[in-house]
């Protein structure tokens, strides 16, 4: 049973980066958005701070965001490209593939050659057009059969926690040919020949990144419905912060249930 601090203090959200969000495989953007060499898209998911690369030789890479120097975050801006990373705070770089290049010589490691030196790689797939990692092992493969061309991605940013936005996107679907929910954080949706994936960021526990991927259509013509999203969530965030929980459905019971296995991993029993 959710409770209404679930949805609205952090303690929840971190018990779901002790257990969600460190033992699934985790959407981070669509292999699309990582078009050319060096496109980058970085994302705070579930409390870690990682991105994703495209490397010279056409290979996608999901690293930590963290300088192995004193663990600040290397890329700050959510998107774009470049040849290589220069850490800003003390000029730490790292190739498209996070391995350690150079440092000035003031701020130099004693030991050039140390792997530690590298920015940390974690395990990476990509599947029916999105780029997966994990904490915890090898992503799962997700398959949602033949996908149209990758259009585009609209990005909306939304004042609530992760939970109401998955919630809503679930709440009048249920399983079916044209509807698969890959648990937790990614819903298709296939509508003749667009298929349009709604990727859930959980970016703090009361800011939640939504990606549209559009494939087979024009992703602008998503915009408005994006927007209709944000509105719907921030008033339902309203609601669940006062105690107006959401309403019952086959699959917003089966996210409440693997919600409710994963505190109580985390949670001793009372
Ligand atoms: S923290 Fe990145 S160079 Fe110092």
């Amino acid at each position: 049973m959710m409770k209404s601090e679930d949805y609205a203090q952090g303690d929840a959200f971190q018990a779901e980066k002790r257990t969600v969000f460190s033992t699934q495989a985790l959407p981070l953007c669509a292999d699309g958005q990582l078009a050319r060499p060096g496109d980058f898209v970085s994302a705070t998911v579930g409390g870690w701070s990682v991105f994703a690369v495209r490397d010279k030789e056409g290979a996608v890479h999901v690293l930590r965001n963290a300088c192995r120097h004193q663990n600040m975050q290397v890329v700050s801006t959510p998107a774009g490209n470049c040849e290589s990373f220069r850490c800003r705070f003390h000029g730490w770089t790292y190739d498209l593939q996070g391995r350690f290049l150079s440092a000035p010589p003031p701020m130099a490691p004693k030991d050039l050659q140390s792997p530690d030196l590298h920015l940390a790689s974690l395990p990476t797939a990509v599947a029916s057009g999105i780029v997966f990692f994990s904490l915890a092992g090898s992503p799962a493969p997700v398959d949602v059969g033949a996908l149209p061309a990758y259009s585009g991605t609209v990005v909306t940013e939304i004042a609530c926690n992760w939970k109401v936005c998955v919630e809503h996107l679930l709440a009048e679907h249920t399983p079916s040919a044209n509807f698969t929910w890959a648990w937790p954080l990614l819903m298709v949706r296939r509508a003749g020949a667009m298929t349009i994936m709604e990727q859930v960021v959980p970016h703090t526990f009361l800011r939640t990144r939504l990606f549209t991927h559009v494939f087979g259509g024009v992703a602008d013509d998503s915009k408005q419905a994006a927007a209709t999203i944000k509105n719907v969530c921030e008033a339902l965030q309203h609601d669940r912060a006062s105690g107006k929980l959401a309403a019952d459905g086959t699959l917003v019971d089966d996210f409440h249930r693997r919600l409710a296995e994963a505190y109580a991993e985390d949670r001793p029993a009372t």
